[in-house]
Protein backbone atom coordinates (compact mmCIF):
# COMPACT_ATOMS: atom_id res chain seq x y z
CA UNK A 1 0.00 0.00 0.00
CA UNK A 2 1.72 2.85 -1.08
CA UNK A 3 0.22 6.41 0.12
CA UNK A 4 0.99 9.62 -2.20
CA UNK A 5 2.02 12.70 0.10
CA UNK A 6 1.65 15.95 -1.66
CA UNK A 7 3.21 18.55 0.00
CA UNK A 8 5.65 15.63 1.69
CA UNK A 9 8.69 18.39 1.91
CA UNK A 10 6.30 20.51 4.27
CA UNK A 11 5.94 21.54 7.58
CA UNK A 12 3.09 19.34 8.41
CA UNK A 13 4.02 16.73 5.26
CA UNK A 14 7.38 15.99 6.11
CA UNK A 15 6.39 15.32 10.17
CA UNK A 16 3.73 12.72 8.76
CA UNK A 17 6.08 10.97 6.71
CA UNK A 18 7.86 9.76 9.58
CA UNK A 19 5.29 8.67 11.22
CA UNK A 20 3.45 7.02 8.07
CA UNK A 21 7.48 5.13 7.93
CA UNK A 22 6.81 4.12 11.46
CA UNK A 23 3.55 2.88 11.20
CA UNK A 24 5.19 0.41 8.05
CA UNK A 25 3.64 2.62 5.43
CA UNK A 26 5.10 2.83 1.91
CA UNK A 27 5.02 6.62 0.62
CA UNK A 28 6.02 8.66 -2.14
CA UNK A 29 6.76 12.37 -1.77
CA UNK A 30 5.48 14.72 -4.60
CA UNK A 31 6.42 18.19 -3.86
CA UNK A 32 6.79 21.36 -6.11
CA UNK A 33 9.29 23.20 -4.04
CA UNK A 34 7.64 26.09 -4.03
CA UNK A 35 7.41 26.55 -0.14
CA UNK A 36 10.22 24.15 0.71
CA UNK A 37 13.76 22.17 0.49
CA UNK A 38 14.55 18.68 -0.77
CA UNK A 39 16.90 18.47 1.84
CA UNK A 40 14.12 17.69 4.10
CA UNK A 41 14.03 14.88 2.57
CA UNK A 42 17.34 13.47 3.95
CA UNK A 43 16.48 15.10 7.14
CA UNK A 44 13.44 12.38 7.51
CA UNK A 45 16.23 9.53 5.95
CA UNK A 46 18.61 10.26 8.86
CA UNK A 47 15.33 9.72 11.70
CA UNK A 48 13.52 6.78 9.56
CA UNK A 49 16.76 5.24 7.61
CA UNK A 50 14.61 4.71 4.72
CA UNK A 51 14.65 6.00 1.54
CA UNK A 52 11.97 8.33 0.44
CA UNK A 53 11.04 8.08 -3.59
CA UNK A 54 10.42 11.74 -4.12
CA UNK A 55 9.09 13.56 -7.42
CA UNK A 56 9.34 17.08 -8.38
CA UNK A 57 6.04 18.15 -9.56
CA UNK A 58 3.34 20.67 -9.70
CA UNK A 59 0.07 19.65 -9.72
CA UNK A 60 -1.19 21.68 -12.19
CA UNK A 61 1.12 19.55 -14.67
CA UNK A 62 -1.34 16.98 -15.44
CA UNK A 63 1.47 14.81 -17.51
CA UNK A 64 4.24 14.97 -14.61
CA UNK A 65 1.27 13.66 -12.41
CA UNK A 66 -0.22 11.41 -14.50
CA UNK A 67 3.28 9.76 -14.73
CA UNK A 68 3.73 9.54 -10.82
CA UNK A 69 0.51 7.58 -10.57
CA UNK A 70 1.82 5.53 -13.42
CA UNK A 71 4.79 4.74 -12.05
CA UNK A 72 3.78 3.78 -8.06
CA UNK A 73 0.87 1.10 -7.17
CA UNK A 74 -0.74 4.78 -5.10
CA UNK A 75 -3.83 3.73 -2.70
CA UNK A 76 -4.29 6.91 -1.33
CA UNK A 77 -3.14 10.43 -0.99
CA UNK A 78 -2.84 12.16 1.83
CA UNK A 79 -3.06 16.13 -0.34
CA UNK A 80 -1.04 18.76 2.17
CA UNK A 81 0.00 20.76 -0.81
CA UNK A 82 -1.13 24.40 -1.21
CA UNK A 83 -0.06 27.81 -0.61
CA UNK A 84 -0.82 29.21 3.25
CA UNK A 85 -0.13 32.80 3.75
CA UNK A 86 -3.44 34.52 4.87
CA UNK A 87 -2.25 38.01 3.92
CA UNK A 88 -0.21 36.92 0.62
CA UNK A 89 -3.93 35.22 -0.54
CA UNK A 90 -5.52 38.55 -0.24
CA UNK A 91 -2.63 40.41 -2.89
CA UNK A 92 -2.71 37.09 -4.76
CA UNK A 93 -5.98 35.32 -4.97
CA UNK A 94 -4.94 34.39 -8.56
CA UNK A 95 -2.02 32.39 -7.54
CA UNK A 96 -4.04 31.40 -4.45
CA UNK A 97 -7.22 29.71 -6.69
CA UNK A 98 -4.93 28.30 -8.85
CA UNK A 99 -2.32 26.56 -6.66
CA UNK A 100 -5.10 25.05 -3.92
CA UNK A 101 -8.17 24.76 -6.63
CA UNK A 102 -6.98 23.89 -9.74
CA UNK A 103 -4.38 21.88 -8.38
CA UNK A 104 -6.83 19.74 -5.91
CA UNK A 105 -9.23 19.15 -8.96
CA UNK A 106 -6.11 18.36 -11.29
CA UNK A 107 -5.48 15.93 -8.26
CA UNK A 108 -8.77 14.65 -8.14
CA UNK A 109 -9.06 14.45 -11.83
CA UNK A 110 -5.84 12.15 -11.82
CA UNK A 111 -7.40 9.89 -8.79
CA UNK A 112 -10.29 9.23 -10.47
CA UNK A 113 -8.26 7.99 -13.76
CA UNK A 114 -6.73 5.20 -11.45
CA UNK A 115 -9.03 4.16 -9.45
CA UNK A 116 -7.57 6.12 -6.51
CA UNK A 117 -10.32 7.15 -4.10
CA UNK A 118 -8.78 7.30 -0.45
CA UNK A 119 -7.81 11.16 0.10
CA UNK A 120 -6.78 12.75 3.50
CA UNK A 121 -7.44 16.70 3.05
CA UNK A 122 -5.57 19.25 5.05
CA UNK A 123 -8.35 21.57 5.91
CA UNK A 124 -8.03 24.11 8.42
CA UNK A 125 -10.21 25.83 11.83
CA UNK A 126 -9.93 28.73 9.20
CA UNK A 127 -13.19 27.49 7.83
CA UNK A 128 -15.04 28.12 11.14
CA UNK A 129 -14.56 32.13 10.87
CA UNK A 130 -15.32 33.80 13.78
CA UNK A 131 -17.00 31.10 15.69
CA UNK A 132 -20.17 32.32 18.05
CA UNK A 133 -18.83 29.90 21.09
CA UNK A 134 -16.43 27.47 22.05
CA UNK A 135 -14.88 24.66 22.04
CA UNK A 136 -15.54 24.54 18.17
CA UNK A 137 -17.15 21.44 16.80
CA UNK A 138 -17.11 20.04 13.29
CA UNK A 139 -21.18 21.29 12.83
CA UNK A 140 -20.60 24.60 13.55
CA UNK A 141 -21.62 26.80 10.81
CA UNK A 142 -18.61 27.62 8.25
CA UNK A 143 -17.09 31.08 6.92
CA UNK A 144 -14.11 32.58 6.18
CA UNK A 145 -12.95 35.92 5.05
CA UNK A 146 -9.74 35.74 2.68
CA UNK A 147 -8.82 33.75 -0.83
CA UNK A 148 -6.82 31.31 1.32
CA UNK A 149 -9.71 30.50 3.69
CA UNK A 150 -11.61 30.36 0.54
CA UNK A 151 -9.59 27.62 -0.80
CA UNK A 152 -9.83 25.63 1.76
CA UNK A 153 -13.57 25.51 2.28
CA UNK A 154 -13.95 25.21 -1.81
CA UNK A 155 -12.24 22.31 -1.52
CA UNK A 156 -14.11 20.49 1.10
CA UNK A 157 -16.94 21.39 -1.00
CA UNK A 158 -15.34 19.98 -4.40
CA UNK A 159 -14.63 16.96 -1.80
CA UNK A 160 -18.23 16.62 -0.79
CA UNK A 161 -19.41 15.95 -4.39
CA UNK A 162 -16.98 14.06 -5.63
CA UNK A 163 -18.44 11.81 -2.15
CA UNK A 164 -22.00 12.23 -3.56
CA UNK A 165 -21.35 11.19 -6.85
CA UNK A 166 -19.50 8.06 -6.09
CA UNK A 167 -20.29 6.64 -2.70
CA UNK A 168 -17.00 4.17 -2.80
CA UNK A 169 -14.58 7.31 -1.80
CA UNK A 170 -12.79 7.05 1.33
CA UNK A 171 -12.41 11.14 2.24
CA UNK A 172 -11.23 12.58 5.34
CA UNK A 173 -11.28 16.43 5.76
CA UNK A 174 -8.90 17.11 8.65
CA UNK A 175 -9.20 20.52 9.93
CA UNK A 176 -5.90 21.68 11.89
CA UNK A 177 -6.30 24.25 14.66
CA UNK A 178 -2.88 26.16 15.13
CA UNK A 179 -0.15 23.15 14.90
CA UNK A 180 3.69 24.35 16.33
CA UNK A 181 6.39 22.18 17.48
CA UNK A 182 8.92 20.01 15.70
CA UNK A 183 10.29 16.34 15.48
CA UNK A 184 11.75 15.45 18.73
CA UNK A 185 15.09 14.54 17.09
CA UNK A 186 15.35 18.59 16.13
CA UNK A 187 16.33 17.42 12.60
CA UNK A 188 12.75 19.03 11.12
CA UNK A 189 10.48 21.54 11.60
CA UNK A 190 9.11 24.69 10.38
CA UNK A 191 10.90 26.78 8.21
CA UNK A 192 8.85 29.71 6.70
CA UNK A 193 10.73 31.59 3.87
CA UNK A 194 11.11 35.72 4.59
CA UNK A 195 9.73 37.11 8.13
CA UNK A 196 7.22 34.42 9.48
CA UNK A 197 3.67 35.70 9.71
CA UNK A 198 2.39 32.95 12.76
CA UNK A 199 2.91 33.36 15.71
CA UNK A 200 5.49 30.19 17.17
CA UNK A 201 8.15 30.69 14.09
CA UNK A 202 7.90 34.81 14.76
CA UNK A 203 9.14 33.87 18.82
CA UNK A 204 11.38 31.24 17.91
CA UNK A 205 13.31 33.89 15.63
CA UNK A 206 13.38 36.18 17.81
CA UNK A 207 15.05 33.61 20.61
CA UNK A 208 17.62 32.92 18.04
CA UNK A 209 18.82 36.57 17.74
CA UNK A 210 17.14 36.75 13.93
CA UNK A 211 14.22 38.84 14.78
CA UNK A 212 14.39 41.62 17.41
CA UNK A 213 11.13 41.78 19.00
CA UNK A 214 7.98 40.06 18.89
CA UNK A 215 4.95 42.21 17.99
CA UNK A 216 1.89 41.12 20.43
CA UNK A 217 -1.42 42.13 18.08
CA UNK A 218 -3.65 43.55 20.64
CA UNK A 219 -3.58 43.25 24.30
CA UNK A 220 -7.22 44.72 24.58
CA UNK A 221 -9.22 41.90 23.64
CA UNK A 222 -12.02 40.40 26.03
CA UNK A 223 -10.16 37.61 26.99
CA UNK A 224 -8.25 37.21 30.84
CA UNK A 225 -5.26 38.27 29.92
CA UNK A 226 -6.34 40.98 27.02
CA UNK A 227 -4.73 38.47 24.12
CA UNK A 228 -5.98 35.62 21.78
CA UNK A 229 -6.49 32.70 21.98
CA UNK A 230 -5.66 29.34 20.58
CA UNK A 231 -5.67 25.62 20.20
CA UNK A 232 -1.60 25.07 19.68
CA UNK A 233 -1.12 21.83 19.10
CA UNK A 234 1.93 19.50 18.78
CA UNK A 235 3.11 19.04 14.88
CA UNK A 236 3.86 14.93 15.10
CA UNK A 237 0.22 14.58 17.33
CA UNK A 238 -0.99 15.98 14.48
CA UNK A 239 0.94 14.00 12.24
CA UNK A 240 -0.24 10.98 13.95
CA UNK A 241 -4.00 11.57 12.81
CA UNK A 242 -3.44 11.21 9.74
CA UNK A 243 -2.14 7.44 10.23
CA UNK A 244 -5.09 7.13 12.17
CA UNK A 245 -6.97 7.88 9.89
CA UNK A 246 -5.64 6.03 7.00
CA UNK A 247 -5.73 3.16 9.46
CA UNK A 248 -9.20 3.62 9.56
CA UNK A 249 -9.96 3.86 6.26
CA UNK A 250 -8.14 0.49 5.98
CA UNK A 251 -10.07 -1.00 8.40
CA UNK A 252 -13.39 0.06 7.26
CA UNK A 253 -13.12 -0.23 3.51
CA UNK A 254 -16.92 1.78 2.87
CA UNK A 255 -17.04 4.95 1.45
CA UNK A 256 -17.34 8.02 3.41
CA UNK A 257 -16.74 11.46 4.08
CA UNK A 258 -14.72 12.14 7.53
CA UNK A 259 -14.79 15.48 8.77
CA UNK A 260 -13.02 15.84 12.35
CA UNK A 261 -10.97 18.53 13.84
CA UNK A 262 -7.75 17.97 15.31
CA UNK A 263 -7.05 20.18 18.05
CA UNK A 264 -5.97 19.80 21.52
CA UNK A 265 -9.70 20.95 22.91
CA UNK A 266 -7.33 23.68 25.32
CA UNK A 267 -6.97 27.12 24.68
CA UNK A 268 -3.88 29.11 25.71
CA UNK A 269 -3.58 32.76 24.75
CA UNK A 270 -0.44 34.29 23.44
CA UNK A 271 1.19 35.95 26.33
CA UNK A 272 0.88 32.59 27.99
CA UNK A 273 2.79 30.74 25.14
CA UNK A 274 5.52 33.39 25.02
CA UNK A 275 5.41 32.68 29.17
CA UNK A 276 5.87 29.38 28.55
CA UNK A 277 8.47 29.44 25.65
CA UNK A 278 10.81 31.42 28.40
CA UNK A 279 10.20 29.67 31.05
CA UNK A 280 11.34 26.21 28.76
CA UNK A 281 14.16 27.96 27.01
CA UNK A 282 15.38 30.20 29.50
CA UNK A 283 15.22 32.16 26.73
CA UNK A 284 14.09 36.36 27.36
CA UNK A 285 11.67 37.38 24.85
CA UNK A 286 11.50 40.94 23.95
CA UNK A 287 8.15 41.99 23.16
CA UNK A 288 5.74 45.03 22.22
CA UNK A 289 1.77 44.72 22.25
CA UNK A 290 0.60 46.45 19.25
CA UNK A 291 -2.31 47.50 17.28
CA UNK A 292 -4.93 44.36 16.63
CA UNK A 293 -4.31 42.28 13.62
CA UNK A 294 -7.04 42.98 11.38
CA UNK A 295 -9.26 39.58 10.60
CA UNK A 296 -8.16 38.01 13.90
CA UNK A 297 -10.35 35.64 15.66
CA UNK A 298 -10.20 36.32 19.58
CA UNK A 299 -11.16 32.83 20.84
CA UNK A 300 -10.60 29.73 18.61
CA UNK A 301 -10.18 25.99 20.46
CA UNK A 302 -11.19 22.71 19.08
CA UNK A 303 -13.46 20.19 20.70
CA UNK A 304 -11.32 17.53 19.36
CA UNK A 305 -14.15 14.70 20.68
CA UNK A 306 -15.44 13.33 17.60
CA UNK A 307 -11.47 12.67 16.27
CA UNK A 308 -11.14 11.04 19.77
CA UNK A 309 -14.21 8.63 19.23
CA UNK A 310 -14.06 7.99 15.25
CA UNK A 311 -10.19 7.56 15.36
CA UNK A 312 -8.88 7.00 19.24
CA UNK A 313 -6.71 9.63 18.51
CA UNK A 314 -6.02 12.56 20.79
CA UNK A 315 -3.20 14.97 21.20
CA UNK A 316 -0.63 13.67 23.98
CA UNK A 317 2.36 16.68 24.09
CA UNK A 318 1.86 20.16 26.22
CA UNK A 319 2.62 23.32 25.69
CA UNK A 320 5.94 23.13 27.82
CA UNK A 321 6.37 19.84 24.82
CA UNK A 322 5.75 22.23 21.90
CA UNK A 323 8.20 24.89 23.55
CA UNK A 324 10.78 22.58 24.13
CA UNK A 325 10.72 21.33 20.54
CA UNK A 326 10.45 23.82 18.36
CA UNK A 327 13.34 25.95 20.25
CA UNK A 328 15.22 22.49 19.70
CA UNK A 329 14.82 22.64 16.13
CA UNK A 330 15.47 26.61 15.72
CA UNK A 331 18.73 26.64 18.11
CA UNK A 332 20.12 23.67 16.39
CA UNK A 333 18.91 25.00 12.64
CA UNK A 334 19.12 29.28 13.11
CA UNK A 335 18.28 29.27 9.17
CA UNK A 336 16.22 26.46 8.95
CA UNK A 337 17.15 23.68 6.16
CA UNK A 338 19.67 26.87 4.73
C1 LIG B 1 -3.34 31.91 10.94
C2 LIG B 1 -4.35 32.21 9.90
C3 LIG B 1 -5.14 30.95 9.67
C4 LIG B 1 -4.21 29.82 9.22
C5 LIG B 1 -3.12 29.64 10.25
C6 LIG B 1 -2.09 28.68 9.72
C7 LIG B 1 -4.83 34.61 10.12
C8 LIG B 1 -5.86 35.63 10.45
N1 LIG B 1 -5.19 33.32 10.30
O1 LIG B 1 -4.06 31.53 12.11
O2 LIG B 1 -6.10 31.17 8.69
O3 LIG B 1 -4.92 28.63 9.07
O4 LIG B 1 -2.50 30.87 10.52
O5 LIG B 1 -1.21 28.32 10.71
O6 LIG B 1 -3.75 34.95 9.70
N2 LIG B 1 0.33 36.90 16.68
C9 LIG B 1 1.05 37.90 17.28
N3 LIG B 1 2.23 38.27 16.71
C10 LIG B 1 2.74 37.68 15.60
C11 LIG B 1 1.98 36.65 14.98
C12 LIG B 1 0.79 36.29 15.54
O7 LIG B 1 0.63 38.47 18.27
O8 LIG B 1 3.81 38.08 15.12
C13 LIG B 1 -0.94 36.48 17.29
C14 LIG B 1 -2.13 36.65 16.37
O9 LIG B 1 -2.67 37.92 16.50
C15 LIG B 1 -3.06 35.54 16.88
C16 LIG B 1 -2.10 34.47 17.41
O10 LIG B 1 -0.86 35.11 17.60
O11 LIG B 1 -3.81 36.03 17.95
C17 LIG B 1 -1.92 33.32 16.45
O12 LIG B 1 -1.57 33.85 15.17
P1 LIG B 1 -1.06 32.94 13.97
O13 LIG B 1 0.07 32.10 14.43
O14 LIG B 1 -0.84 33.81 12.80
O15 LIG B 1 -2.26 31.93 13.72
P2 LIG B 1 -3.82 32.24 13.44
O16 LIG B 1 -4.11 33.66 13.32
O17 LIG B 1 -4.58 31.50 14.48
Amino acid sequence: MTILITGGAGYIGSHTCIELITASYDIVVLDNLSNSQNTVLDRIKKITKAIIPFENVDLRDTEALEAVFKKYNISAVIHFAGLKSVNESINKPIEYYDNNIAGTINLCKVMHQFDVKKMIFSSSAVVYGNPETVPIKENFPLSTFNPYGQSKLMTEQILNDIFISDNDWQIALLRYFNPVGAHKSGLIGEAPGGIPSNLMPYLSQVAVGKLDKLHVFGGDYDTPDGTCIRDFIHVVDLAKGHVKALDYFKNKKKGEVLTLNLGTGKGYSVLELIHTFQDITGKKIPYDIVDRRPGDIVISYASPELAEKVLSWKAEESLEDMCRDTWRWQSQNPSGYE
